[in-house]
């Protein structure tokens, strides 16, 4: 029974391979960017040599050789086929391989509903080029002058494939028709809609408008947005866009994204915007990880397809109306829940990236999107605007607006750090906030289960291990990151900054960077008395140029934490998982010279002694890291 190619691709856009390695209990190390290493589960190894990428979705083992896709290790590792895999996959994402509706398809069928898709794609392709030529056509004059007032020039066009849709009801149709397309092909694509009256006929939806090609995460063109000259009109939206079909699913496209990933990995931060002129902008400026969900409306599949490049942050650009705002609260929602940190970048009333762009220019606009604030405290302002007469009601709704947001944390130091804070904004007993974010976790677990209900007979693999420690730290402990972690604990509670004063190597073993940097200052600030000044001269240095630095310190100047109490030890905590971590740094690094050492004179008995020493103290760490209570 063949599975549908469509399910096959949901089920692949879902899954995930580092998921998948840590179901079959694969203990993941971080070896870089976007890998991981473990000891590899298709042969005896003691050091990790089985490596995945989960930017690619593929593995690889030094020792062995094995590799492959994440379909071939479900079918190595469950000893199963690839039917078998796709099954054991869906079942572990949630998604339903439909029964009936191909299952008694012959091969025969099989093959034609195969090559209509791959028409499809043609389709879409060609009419591309279709659209592009109309362009230079004597009837496009009118969308060339539009191009042109707005700022955009030839290379953009070419770039972002635009193109003109004639002011025809079958100018599109008629061409398809000379090139061999199907009406079959023309409406199932959404390029022309079936004629009510006429059964034998079908028109163009998209006439006399500007065409922005949509592509999927692989550049292929699937579908279409078509923007009106001028004003919007009184009938139909500024914008026609392609219809749901089995070639675009909107809620799983993101407009730019084929471009913009490849700038996620060096700038570390995606920019989310809601159009596609505003992306174009964004690229045009420099900013090449604008992306955009054609409108406000982000779903959990977007989310997911951030998470799964690796990108650690978001900035949100939505329009700041209320409408905006609201978009903007449940996109950071969809987007801490896979784990992912959100900075806002507030656009003044009226403006939007494209139009910031067009009358500032490349700079204008990149210091509107780096000014951004980081998520709870955007929340937290604008929840005081909706509420602002200071009663016990409207704290009370406070309240409630900031744990929905809080409790999608996935880092739990954060999450207890917010709820203290808000707390003291509120001057409110600490016990009471959190005692609320756990009713409010566990209400939206309930509604999580209750939507996700599985059908009968199908028992849920166990969910992947859930981090009761802060993710930064544990499940992407890089340097910087771990430098970040140790900076934020700092910045934000000076009996830290003070204890890590203490030792003036204490950083030694960290990497240089700016968070290192900034950190070095501030201790050094500390130790001479002046923690708190040091912090917002900090705030004014060049250092907030990095995306880290700068998230940590925007986030302190906000919060006006100083001098929190620490109740109950879980930052104590997080300060002891950075000083192991540290301390696993300084051992790594001591053995690797000492291994170097060793390779020169092999029988230097000191050295192997130091070296067992070193491997012993390197085992203890883990296990101590391994016993930790957790939180
Ligand atoms: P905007 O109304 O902000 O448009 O909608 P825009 O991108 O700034 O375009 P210009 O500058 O007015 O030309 C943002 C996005 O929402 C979607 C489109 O993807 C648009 O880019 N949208 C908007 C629609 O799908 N339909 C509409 O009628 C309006
Ligand atoms: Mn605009």
């Amino acid at each position: 029974m063949p599975i549908p190619q469509e399910t096959i691709d949901e089920i692949l856009r879902a899954a995930d391979i580092a998921d998948v390695a840590r179901a079959f209990r694969l203990e993941l190390k971080p070896a870089g960017q976007s890998t991981w290493k473990a000891c590899c589960p298709f042969h005896q190894e003691k050091t990790p040599s089985f490596h995945i990428d989960t930017a690619k979705q593929v593995y690889h083992c030094f020792g062995c050789g094995e590799g492959g896709s994440i379909v071939t290790l479900v079918k190595k590792l469950v000893n199963t086929d690839f039917v078998g895999a796709m099954q054991w996959l869906a079942q572990r994402y949630n998604i339903v391989i439909p029964e009936q509706s191909h299952s008694g398809e012959s091969n025969a069928e099989a093959a034609r509903r195969r090559q209509f898709l791959d028409d499809g794609m043609r389709l879409l392709t060609e009419a591309t080029g279709f659209f592009q030529e109309q362009l230079r056509t004597p009837e496009g004059t009118e969308a060339r002058q539009y191009l042109a007032d707005r700022g955009i020039d030839e290379a953009t066009v070419q770039k972002y494939g635009l193109g003109f849709a004639p002011n025809s009801w079958e100018a599109l149709a008629t061409w398809a028709n000379e090139h061999g397309f199907s009406r079959a092909l023309l409406t199932a694509t959404g390029l022309c809609l079936q004629s009510e009256k006429n059964q034998e006929r079908v028109y163009d939806r998209f006439r006399n408008r500007l065409m922005f090609p949509i592509c999927n995460e692989l550049g292929k063109v699937v579908a279409f947005s078509g923007r009106v000259f001028g004003a919007t009109p009184a009938e139909g939206g500024k914008y026609v866009n392609s219809p749901e079909s089995e070639f675009f699913h909107k809620g799983r496209v993101l407009y730019g994204f084929h471009i913009a990933r490849q700038a996620f990995s060096h700038s570390k931060w995606a920019l989310v915007c809601e159009g596609q002129l505003d992306v174009i902008a964004c690229h045009r400026a420099g900013l090449l990880q604008a992306i955009a969900a054609q409108g406000t409306a982000f779903t959990e599949d977007h989310a997911k397809m951030l998470a799964k490049t690796q990108v650690p942050c978001v900035h949100l650009a939505f329009d700041g109306d209320p409408a905006g705002h609201k978009a903007t609260l449940r996109t950071i929602r969809l987007l801490q829940q896979t784990g992912l940190q959100v900075l806002i970048t507030t656009i003044p009333e009226h403006e939007d990236p494209d139009s910031i762009f067009r009358t500032g220019g490349a700079t204008a606009l990149q210091n509107i999107m780096g000014q951004a604030e980081p998520a709870i405290p955007f929340v937290f302002r604008i929840a005081c605007q909706n509420h602002p007469d200071g009663s016990p009601e409207a704290r009370s709704a406070i309240v409630t607006e900031m744990l929905e947001v809080i409790a999608t944390l996935t880092d739990e130091v954060a999450a207890i750090g917010h709820c203290q804070w808000l707390a003291g904004q509120l001057r409110l007993p600490e016990e009471t906030i959190r005692g609320l974010l756990n009713q409010t976790r566990a209400a939206n677990a309930e509604a999580e289960q209750r939507s996700r209900r599985l059908p009968i007979n199908m028992t849920p693999l166990p969910a992947p291990p859930t981090l009761s420690v802060p993710r930064l730290v544990l499940e992407n402990d890089s340097a910087n990151t771990l430098t970040a972690t140790m900076l934020d604990l700092a910045v934000h509670f000076q009996p830290i900054a003070e204890q890590l004063s203490q030792d003036p190597d204490i950083l030694n073993p960290l990497a240089d960077c700016p968070a290192k940097n900034a950190l070095t200052m501030l201790l050094a600030g500390t130790a001479d008395g002046d923690w708190e000044g040091t912090i917002s001269a900090l705030t004014r240095s060049d250092l907030c140029n990095d995306q880290l630095v700068s998230a940590v310190l925007v986030k302190s100047q906000f919060e006006n934490l100083f001098a929190l109490p620490e109740r109950d030890g879980a930052l104590q905590q997080a300060l002891t998982d950075c000083l192991n971590r540290l301390q696993a740094i300084k051992l790594q690094q001591e053995s690797a010279q000492l291994g170097a050492q060793l390779e020169q004179q092999p029988d230097d008995l000191a050295a192997l002694a130091e070296a067992a020493k070193l491997a012993r103290e390197r085992q203890q760490l883990r296990t101590a890291r391994r016993r930790r209570p957790s939180l």
